[in-house]
């Protein structure tokens, strides 16, 4: 039924699938493959800074662009893997996970009635970001190659107008599973550069690459330092989804006008676990290595369940996530059955697009759970047999 509350902007975000999915899966006691969190925890000893933290005072308001020594810890880590330079004192912002900084991003630097292009299928957050910002959403959906998906340069570049203000790009990508190349990223920059458009790097996934690859930060391509809005947060990274600390990097000016909408949004985002992340971002490379080392050998667990199971499975070279194919039948459909069939839920493509049929027949499972709730979740599918 129609809400007549609700504004206008917003009125095409209802329910979102991932909602309904996790209730039907609650009532049907089903495994949730659906979303993306991790169910164990981070590095002890980041988890004991916290808890010393709170125990020990540091519960009120932080500075406006966030702790200093977590902003510090952002921008070493940058410099150490990817030799670009961001000052902490300006050029540095923590934010309410990435999904503030996405927010704020869109909502200081794009006008009412610009376009932001997003590769499709796309997070479900731009899509909000930029309906509140009252700008236009330009799909320009990703093109599938060799089990994978790639970006399409040629159709990104037929979308750009001159209203074209943005380019959200998200590598690793959810839901895909596919890592850009640093090839494909330098044609995208060069777009960005002919035209003059800002590009949005959603980096959360950074670190959860698997079979070597490696990630490109957008920003560290030339000419694009300049231009580049890097978010991130520690939610991925250290299996802390619930603390809602995340990050954007960008030249002064830019985060200025990111800033000026964040101000207003939340302030500041919570105290105590600032310490404890820019603690782990300085500390805890160990664990993360070994973490990847575990996500990809679950990826490979129920990319192997799946193919048994009969469908077509695409590779996953990063994030918590593999899409698999179910043909002719329809995605939506799919999951909903899949739930009372199998006791497992997962999560249709198409949820993730402005042009469902294209996206069907895909699905997207996580891997991103204890090894003992995967492992039962792969004996539910395969006691189903063929999906
Ligand atoms: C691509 C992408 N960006 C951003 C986020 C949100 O990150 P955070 O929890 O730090 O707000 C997610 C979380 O699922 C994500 O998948």
């Amino acid at each position: 039924m129609k809400n007549k509350y609700v504004v206008d902007r917003l009125r095409p975000f209802g329910e979102t699938i991932f909602a309904t999915m996790t209730q039907r899966a609650v009532e049907a006691d089903a495994i949730n493959l659906g979303q993306g969190f991790p169910d164990e925890d981070g590095p002890t000893q980041m988890l004991d800074i916290a808890s010393q933290q709170i125990l020990g005072g540091n519960n009120q308001y932080s500075a406006g662009r966030g702790d200093i020594a977590l902003r510090t810890a952002v921008a070493r880590e940058r410099h150490k893997r990817f030799k670009v330079d961001y000052n902490p004192e300006t050029e540095v912002l923590i934010t309410v996970g990435a999904t503030e900084a996405i927010s704020a991003a869109v909502l200081g630097l794009v006008e009412p009635g610009s376009e932001v292009i997003v590769l499709e299928p796309f997070y479900d957050a731009y899509a909000a970001a930029i309906a509140l910002a009252g700008a236009k959403r330009v799909a320009v959906p990703l093109k599938e190659e060799e089990n994978t998906w790639i970006l399409d340069i040629d159709a990104l570049h037929t979308a750009v107008t001159k209203k074209t203000a943005m380019i959200i790009v998200n590598s690793p990508h959810n839901p895909t599973g596919s890592v850009f190349s640093k090839r494909s990223l330098e044609a995208l920059a060069g777009i960005a550069r002919a035209y003059d458009l800002l590009v949005l790097s959603d980096e959360v996934y950074e670190h959860l690459t698997f079979d070597k690859i490696e990630h490109t930060a957008v920003a560290s391509l030339p000419g694009m330092w300049d231009r580049t809005i890097t978010v991130s947060s520690a939610a991925k990274t250290f299996n802390v989804t619930g603390w809602k600390t995340g990050w954007a990097l960008a030249p002064a000016p830019i985060l200025d006008a990111i800033i000026r909408a964040k101000q207003f949004m939340s302030y500041v985002g919570a105290t105590p676990f600032q310490p404890a992340v820019a603690h782990a971002l300085a500390n805890e490379k160990p664990w993360i290595k070994q973490m990847r080392k575990g996500l990809q050998l679950k990826r490979d667990i129920l990319s192997a369940t799946l193919a048994d199971a009969g469908l077509k499975v695409h590779a996953s070279y990063g994030t918590y996530f593999v899409v698999a194919d179910i043909g002719e039948r329809d995605g939506v459909e799919f999951c909903l059955d899949l739930i009372h069939r199998a006791g497992v839920a997962a999560i249709p493509v198409q949820a993730f697009s402005d042009n469902p049929e294209q996206w069907s027949s895909k699905v997207r499972f996580a891997f991103c759970k204890k090894e003992t709730t995967l492992l039962e979740a792969t004996q539910r599918l395969n006691a189903v047999g063929e999906l």
